[in-house]
């Protein structure tokens, strides 16, 4: 509840939140998001961050292509591409000799035919598979 803020202790209460940390069996992996919707062929950004304060290691478990973008110093910020269809990726963590893991949704939509045709078109696109006109 007490307002610590601009108060000049900060470093110290850092100090001291690393001293009071729980041992490695409470750290937890994290996943953000947990779900994601994206045409097929899409990619989604994926955050896997812990609490875990030591000897972390971090990683994402996936079948698809996978770039490590950017990371802190408890999280690790993932793109996967070229999704292919609904799958789970998992975020895993070594913290000490204590793992866990988490995972996210992935949902696949198929996009229609024709490039260039963006997801903002699929509405049109529909009323056009209506029409009993074919070419
Ligand atoms: C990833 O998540 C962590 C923990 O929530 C956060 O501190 C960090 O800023 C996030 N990174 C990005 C790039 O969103």
């Amino acid at each position: 509840m007490a307002s610590t803020r601009a108060k000049p202790t900060l470093p110290l209460l850092l100090a001291l939140v690393t001293v009071v940390i729980p041992g490695p069996g409470d750290a937890q992996v994290s996943i953000h998001p947990r779900e994601a919707f994206l045409p097929q062929g899409g990619s989604v950004q994926v955050n896997c961050s812990s609490s875990c304060k030591e000897d972390l290691s971090l990683g994402l478990e996936t079948q698809w292509l996978k770039d490590e973008l950017e990371s802190g110093p408890n999280w690790k910020l993932f793109e996967l591409s070229e999704i292919g269809e609904d799958s789970s990726p998992l975020c895993f963590e070594n913290c000490g000799t204590v793992q866990s893991s988490a995972s996210a949704t992935i949902t696949v939509y198929c996009e229609w035919q024709g490039q260039g045709l963006g997801a903002g078109r699929l509405a049109g696109h529909m009323t056009a598979l209506k029409s009993p006109t074919v070419t």
